[in-house]
């Protein structure tokens, strides 16, 4: 009975509108029509061609025109094929709880051209700690004569490495690579030849151990040395504004290791397309490669810094060097003490960006090891290392 009755005024409603009226209806939404369309042809037209790119910007007053960009959402590209099943892959080692092992060990794998002058240092920190850690060496022009029991046969079969180009990437790689086939091994440190540790054995441990991200440098550097270095080739899988710079010296947690091992897509985009005089600009992939992939794939996962230290303060081509005058306990209070990340563009502004180093979220010093350190300090830093009060 209601419905009906509700049916009815429905229906005298309609025979209400008296007929005249739809011929003036009509006009009205056609124009609102055309308004709106109007506007959604601008929207779209403005969207897909940036407002700094096209000259959307000169018809409404420039300094709107922020504000009017602001209020888009961030746009959605198509993903391809091959990065939908890149990042599922990844998604899913990343999300897997990792095997508990009952002898969790951390790989030092050490890049070198030769023989590595600190072995004697390094025997003195490993000293003790047997079946704590496993040593990895990548030696790219000559067999190593070695020094210390824990360095005999640990090379792996090596291939040449040009500074700058992919074959440094390789031979990270093949290090962690190497390293990933003992199944004890859960963190993963890269370090050269020129590396000192700055703590002893069982601080490096449990710091490395229980940190819940890997130690890898990331940061935006818009300046020449930074994203000046990117190339369009790299579209549409690595965005200009996803491209980061940092030092190539990480340590890795065993899920950041696999999918390294994992990535064959972003990997070959820099080695294509990020590599000296590449488009007139000198790329190297190393600095750029795994701080980009990881940004791009598990920004939270990284710490953002390198837990070794370099000295830029000369502001040459090259770090600092130490040399044996250099070596005092001061020097290594004052390293072990930093507690802040510093990141500067090389763009004319040199803005410098300060971060304090957090450990599972403590601000905590923020370096284990230092390079780099010249064959001569050798015997000073024993001496310091083996002085109990100092490491
Ligand atoms: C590292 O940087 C990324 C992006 O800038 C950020 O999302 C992430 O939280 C940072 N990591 C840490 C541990 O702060
Ligand atoms: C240690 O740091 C202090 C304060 O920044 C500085 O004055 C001193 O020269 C540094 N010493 C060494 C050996 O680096
Ligand atoms: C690491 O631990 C800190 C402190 O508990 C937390 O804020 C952060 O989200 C954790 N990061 C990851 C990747 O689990
Ligand atoms: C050990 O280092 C302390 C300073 O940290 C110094 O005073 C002491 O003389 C050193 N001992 C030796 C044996 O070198």
């Amino acid at each position: 009975m209601k419905a009906a009755q509700a049916w009815r005024i429905g229906m005298k409603d309609n025979h209400i509108l008296p007929p005249p009226r739809h011929r003036a209806q009509l006009k009205k939404p056609t124009w609102i029509i055309v308004l709106v369309s109007l506007v959604c042809v601008f929207l779209v037209f403005a969207y897909v061609y940036p407002l700094q790119h096209s000259g959307a910007c000169y018809i409404i007053l420039s300094s709107s025109c922020k504000t009017f960009s602001s209020w888009l959402p961030p746009p959605t590209r198509q993903l391809s094929d091959d990065e939908i099943a890149s990042r599922v892959v990844i998604k899913n080692i990343l999300k897997t709880p990792s095997i508990e092992s009952n002898n969790p060990k951390i790989a030092f794998m050490f890049l070198s051209p030769g023989s590595l002058p600190f072995e004697k240092l390094w025997d003195k920190f490993f000293e003790g700690h047997e079946g704590r850690f496993s040593v990895h060496i990548h030696a790219s022009r000559e067999k190593p004569v070695h020094s210390s029991r824990y360095f005999i046969n640990r090379e792996i079969r090596s291939g040449k490495v040009d500074w700058g180009k992919i074959s440094m990437v390789d031979a990270e790689k093949r290090l962690l690579a190497n390293a990933l086939k003992d199944p004890d091994n859960r963190h993963f440190v890269l370090l050269s030849d020129s590396c000192v540790p700055l703590h002893d054995f069982d601080y490096v441990y449990n710091y490395l151990m229980y940190t819940n991200v890997s130690f890898i440098d990331s940061f935006e550097d818009p300046g020449p040395h930074g994203s000046g270095r990117y190339s369009d080739h790299m579209l549409p899988e690595v965005e200009k504004k996803f491209f980061r710079k940092g030092a190539q010296w990480f340590t890795m947690k065993r899920q950041h290791a696999i999918i390294v091992m994992a990535d064959s897509l972003y990997y070959t985009k820099f080695r294509d397309y990020c590599k000296p005089g590449m488009d007139g600009r000198n790329c190297y992939a190393d600095e750029h490669y795994l701080p980009t992939f990881f940004h791009l794939l598990d920004p939270n996962g990284i710490a953002n810094w390198s837990v070794t230290h370099v000295d830029w303060s000369e502001g040459k081509w090259h770090p600092k060097s130490y040399k044996e005058q250099d070596i005092s306990p001061q020097l290594i209070k004052n390293i072990t003490s930093i507690s802040e990340s510093v990141h500067v563009t090389s763009d004319e502004k040199k803005e410098t960006m300060v971060k304090p180093c957090l450990w599972n979220g403590i601000n905590r010093p923020c370096y284990l090891f230092a390079r780099k350190f010249l064959p001569e300090t050798l015997d000073r830093m024993i001496d310091l290392f083996t002085n109990q009060t100092m490491f």
